[in-house]
């Protein structure tokens, strides 16, 4: 027995000898300079590394690269490790709200979708950047985005590029055959039927059919081209005639008018910006970002392709989906000043434009829409003005995503035929009304 209590406590004091070498070995660890735990946070003697994450930026990461070296320059003491995010947006979403509901510090600064900033501010994961717009700065921004990152007059993002969806087209093969830009679904149904029938291994018009956000979004541009839209006044008001017609026409284009090859049914953005790239198809709907890599030498499509507003239907007006991405500081970091300094560089006229030039995403400040050099590079950017301009948002709250949640596989079903139209609606709209309260 007093062996044993003997055995018991040389184990204890043995352990305690270990906790305590241990943690000496963390404090050296944490406290010698250039140790590789110190150099990842606070970088050797006095620098401080923030950490940025983004989804994957467009084209080459060297561009991206370069404005972070800029920064650095003109910031002496600070460094940017920038982390890259899998490129879909419910991916993304998915991480931070795992990190900053534990109160993660891996990140200083965020890239947020637009859709997003209500419910992050709300949780109270992003800091306040309000002092980093000076008097009536906000006016500079297109209004779509700035209403998306303001709460109670406060701002907790800063927007960064805009997103608006679009149609791009060949104009080869429309000046060939001889037809113009289609301004309704319809026309857009017959010229893509007659231009492939003449030339067969094109496909007449893809899209982004994936059950995930960029779904939503794609289907919303059809609803809202067609007088429907998914809350009025707070209040759902999705099971209506206009929008059954606006997601059945959908499904149709695959079924029915056949211009829409089945494997857009699992196709994102990516997918569908390398099909139209290497010449398979004659009209996409996409985000702007496409044009650029188009247009870079090489490319099958170089001088080949039109950038348009997207259809609608007869007697309603074209309707593009709001999109893009705003910078917001992670509540919980411990470098707030040096983060806030990052997003104000990063948002600026200077790197907008220079991200505008190298990777062809669109700024959000309204004044670049009239800079000479972007004009010579990339002429269409006066007619995307208007379609920013004019951009439907999502629903701006805090439970978009929750929305987004119950669209996502009702649109998908109706799109594969599993449910009418009809069905899907009338689910999607007690689920969302569930959501919001408001009893049947
Ligand atoms: C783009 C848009 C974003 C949208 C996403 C959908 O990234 O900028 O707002 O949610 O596409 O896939």
């Amino acid at each position: 027995m007093q062996d044993e209590q003997n055995r018991v406590s040389r184990r204890t004091a043995g352990g305690t000898q270990t906790l305590a070498v241990l943690i000496t070995a963390v404090f050296v660890l944490l406290t010698v300079p250039g140790c590789a735990f110190d150099r990842e946070q606070h970088g050797p003697s006095d620098e401080t590394t923030i950490i940025f994450k983004h989804g994957k930026i467009a084209g080459d990461p060297a561009t991206f690269r370069r404005l972070l070296d800029r920064f650095e320059s003109e910031n002496p003491g600070l460094r940017v490790r920038d982390e890259t995010l899998p490129a879909s947006t419910d991916e993304q979403h998915q991480y931070y709200v795992i990190n900053l509901e534990g109160g993660s510090t891996d990140f200083d600064v965020l890239s947020m979708d637009v859709i997003w900033v209500p419910e992050f501010a709300r949780a109270g994961w992003l800091g306040d950047l309000s002092d980093l717009l000076g008097p009536g700065e906000e006016n500079a921004f297109f209004p779509g985005p700035m209403r998306a990152v303001t709460m109670s007059g406060r701002n907790y993002a800063i927007p960064w590029y805009i997103d608006a969806g679009v149609l791009y087209y060949r104009k080869d093969l429309l000046e060939k055959y001889g037809f113009s830009i289609p301004l309704t679904w319809e026309d857009l149904v017959a010229t893509a039927q007659e231009i492939t029938r003449r030339e067969p291994n094109l496909y007449g018009f893809i899209w982004q059919g994936k059950q995930y956000e960029g779904l939503v979004c794609n289907a919303l541009e059809y609803i809202w081209s067609n007088g429907g839209d998914v809350l009025e006044e707070g209040r759902p008001v999705l099971n209506t005639a206009r929008n059954a017609e606006a997601v059945r026409f959908m499904r149709e284009l695959i079924v029915k008018y056949r211009i829409t090859p089945p494997l857009v049914t699992t196709a994102i953005e990516e997918p569908t910006r390398h099909l139209f790239g290497s010449g398979r198809a004659l009209f996409m709907r996409n985000w702007p970002y496409a044009w650029s890599i188009f247009e870079k030498e090489g490319s099958a499509v170089r001088g080949k392709t039109g950038v348009a507003p997207l259809p609608s239907f007869p007697g309603y007006r074209t309707a593009s989906t709001l999109g893009g991405w705003q910078l917001g500081v992670n509540r919980f970091t411990k470098h707030p000043e040096a983060a806030k300094k990052l997003v104000r560089f990063l948002a600026s006229p200077a790197s907008q434009k220079a991200l505008a030039l190298s990777v062809g995403y669109k700024p959000t400040r309204k004044a670049l829409y009239k800079d000479p050099d972007l004009l010579r590079q990339q002429p269409f950017m006066t007619s995307l003005y208007g379609v920013f301009l004019q951009a439907r948002p999502r629903p701006v709250t805090p439970y978009y995503m929750m929305i987004s949640q119950i669209l996502q596989p009702e649109f998908s079903a109706a799109l594969a035929g599993i449910k009418t139209p009809e069905d899907a609606l009338a689910s999607a709209q007690n689920q969302v009304r569930h959501l919001l309260g408001e009893r049947p």
